[in-house]
């Protein structure tokens, strides 16, 4: 396996396709520090500088964690290699190129995947197959809150790419496209987006710590997706509201209500008994054995390129529908 960038991401990846035990993994990175760091802590078989120096025909896989500003250019390196690989979030930056990639990956038959994490956790994947079951009836509106102190969980964020709007930082590239990814996987395609966005309170970054967003989609489900990342509480809250009942994601529980009654008719933690910042590492393990399982002919439901393609759209479009002040409609 051959990681390509070895940041705060790339170290996520490095361990957990460590810990699937399946993998001998190189790593590139341009920064000396960070790639003689990595060389240290781990059993790296190769470490380069660049992605040139590489020879890319000797590897399996490719997992890109550089910035989404890179994704296009080392995506087309991958491409013309015949390796498969699975790209970081969000796909890229612009639209610029994009569609080149996917049909260059359509027309290969390359194994290609994009990191929407969520879709590893088991609370999702449950709170998805109860919707399709009609557990809630038909599914008609969701609200989605995802609030934090982000500074607090990323110290850095100043000097990251998260402060550049032209490297995918921000709340609407950067956070908001974990939401719309659980949107698009359960609610299928975006039809017309509405938004507001500012920078409220972060400093030191040219992006904006805060959206409002509506979203309607080709089926008829409404969506409302709010961030904020300075508030104190961490919120991460989304429900899903049908014409029999609601389910409702809060962190890792899922609720389910069918009345008004005070206690919820059904609650269960997925994170019952598991230390967080373990688990959280587990699903890039599991991400990995999802990505390795597929490179072995087995099904996977990770977020496509396709996905990924409708979720920079609808990111994009949010932050057109601010700048010119009106409702985009997507096309297809
Ligand atoms: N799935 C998730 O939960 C999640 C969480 C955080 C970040 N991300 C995504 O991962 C990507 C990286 O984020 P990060 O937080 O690790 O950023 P980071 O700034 O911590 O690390 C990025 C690394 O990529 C390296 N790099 C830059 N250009 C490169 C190139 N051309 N080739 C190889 N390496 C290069 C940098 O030197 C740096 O070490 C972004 O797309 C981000 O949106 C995903």
């Amino acid at each position: 396996m051959l990681i390509i960038g070895a940041g705060g991401i790339g170290l996520r990846h490095i361990k957990g396709y460590t810990q699937t035990g399946r993998a001998r993994l190189s790593v590139v990175e341009p920064d000396d520090k960070k790639r003689a760091d990595m060389a240290q802590k781990f059993a790296l078989v190769d470490k380069y500088q660049g992605i040139g120096q590489a020879d890319l025909n000797s590897f399996d896989l490719a997992v890109i964690c550089a910035p989404a500003h890179t994704h296009l250019p080392l995506m087309t390196k991958c491409i013309a290699a015949d390796l498969p690989f699975m790209v970081e979030k969000p796909l890229s930056v612009s639209m610029e190129g994009v569609q080149d990639v996917l049909e260059k990956v359509k027309a290969k038959n390359l194994l290609a995947r994009v990191g929407f994490t969520r879709r590893v956790a088991d609370e999702l994947q449950q709170l998805r197959s109860d919707i399709q079951a009609k557990k809630i009836g038909d599914l008609k509106l969701i609200y989605m809150n995802s609030s934090q102190e982000f500074p607090k969980y990323r110290p850095d964020f100043q000097s990251t790419y998260y402060a550049r709007p032209e490297m995918g930082g921000g709340a609407i590239l950067d956070a908001a496209s974990h939401l719309f990814d659980m949107l698009i996987w359960i609610a299928g395609r975006p039809k017309n987006i509405s938004c507001m966005y500012d920078r409220l309170v972060l400093q030191g970054t040219q992006t904006e710590d805060t959206c409002l967003i509506n979203v309607c989609f080709e089926s008829g489900v409404m969506a409302n997706v709010v961030i904020n990342q300075f508030q104190k509480p961490n919120t991460n809250q989304q429900e899903f509201i049908g014409t029999t009942g609601n389910l409702m994601l809060d962190h890792s529980k899922l609720i389910y209500r069918n009345s008004d009654a005070a206690t919820p008719a059904q609650t269960r933690d997925f994170m019952d008994g598991l230390v967080p910042m373990e688990a959280h590492q587990a699903r890039f393990a599991m991400q990995a054995n999802y990505m390795m399982d597929a490179l072995e002919g087995g099904p996977c439901h990770l977020a496509t390129l396709e996905d990924a393609e409708l979720n920079l759209r609808l990111a994009l479009s949010a932050k057109q529908s601010w700048d010119e002040r009106r409702i985009i409609e997507l096309d297809y």
